[in-house]
């Protein structure tokens, strides 16, 4: 259904030119791959240049405390990401000299590298028969099949799409259509499979067979008031130095909820983005 449609020729007129992909270098893909999670494509690509420029390779990172990692970014969100990112950069030192690897599985056996990450990093660079299936995918995939999915449904179906495709093509513009045109609020007028979409032309009423289905994610819940929003000032305040315990909740603008402080303070050193030491938070070195 999917493979009556020419992708890769709407590709080459509609495709956008985005900095990571004129390289195939695995290390730049792989952060731009991380960066992207959560982090919109306008934003990214500034920040990708600079922290490309300061750690251009994994061994250049894994030599670097994870504290400039963090620093480096500051401002992109998601902070956890920077220190996975880190811990990344030294598995592949120890583990591979310093040379990414090209195997799915070995590149799944990195830490904090999932089955998306994966999957772009082998097709993108590595130019791999592989298909990627972010939250945009999932969906194109659900409302072109007109149904909603389990996980193992959805990627067996982005695989079959890419058998005897230019894989690498395929991947990058399923993910723009996902971006500018199958959104949860959708724009089916160009949209290239808006011809063989079963949803769309079923009428597109509800059910939208993408809610519900598998790697389709919700709405982002509100960042105003969560603790993703005190975890975010901390790791800011960090960045300039340490936090004492009897500033902790007034940083994470809590002044009147030292328990919620200390809780929230408490994911963070379990995901090593702060260290607490005679009663002080920091950056862990
Ligand atoms: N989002 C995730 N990966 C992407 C890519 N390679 N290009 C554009 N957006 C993306």
């Amino acid at each position: 259904m999917l493979d009556a449609v020419d992708l890769e020729g709407w590709f080459a007129d509609h495709g956008r030119d985005l900095p990571w992909r004129r390289t195939r270098d695995p290390w730049s893909i792989l952060v731009s791959e991380i960066m992207l999670q959560q982090t919109q494509v306008s934003r990214v690509i500034d920040r990708w240049h600079r922290f490309l420029d300061r750690f251009p390779t994994p061994a250049v990172t894994a030599g670097a405390p994870v504290a400039a990692v963090i620093d480096e970014w500051s401002g992109l969100g998601y902070n956890r990401r920077a220190v996975n990112l880190h811990r990344c950069a030294v598995a592949v030192t120890e583990r591979f000299g310093g040379t990414m690897p090209a195997t799915l599985d070995e590149l799944l056996s990195l830490p904090g590298v999932g089955a998306y990450t994966a999957r772009a990093v082998a097709v993108f660079a590595f130019e791999q028969d592989e298909a990627v299936v972010d939250t945009n995918v999932a969906r194109i995939l659900a409302r072109t099949a007109g149904r909603t999915m389990t996980r193992a449904e959805v990627q067996r179906l982005a695989d079959e799409c890419v058998v005897g495709r230019d894989p690498w093509a395929w991947n990058q513009a399923m993910l723009d259509v996902g971006a500018a045109y199958c959104r949860p609020d959708p724009d089916c007028g160009p949209c290239p499979f808006s011809p063989v979409c079963r949803w769309h032309l079923a009428g597109g009423h509800d059910p939208d067979p993408a809610d519900g289905s598998a790697g389709v994610s919700g709405r982002q819940s509100r960042f105003e008031g969560s603790d993703r929003q005190g975890r975010g000032r901390l790791v800011r305040a960090l960045r300039h130095g340490p936090v004492a315990d009897e500033d902790l909740a007034a940083v994470m603008g809590w002044a009147d909820d030292t328990s919620r402080a200390e809780r929230v303070a408490a994911t963070l050193v379990a995901d090593g983005l702060t260290v607490h030491v005679n009663g002080r938070y920091l950056l862990p070195s």
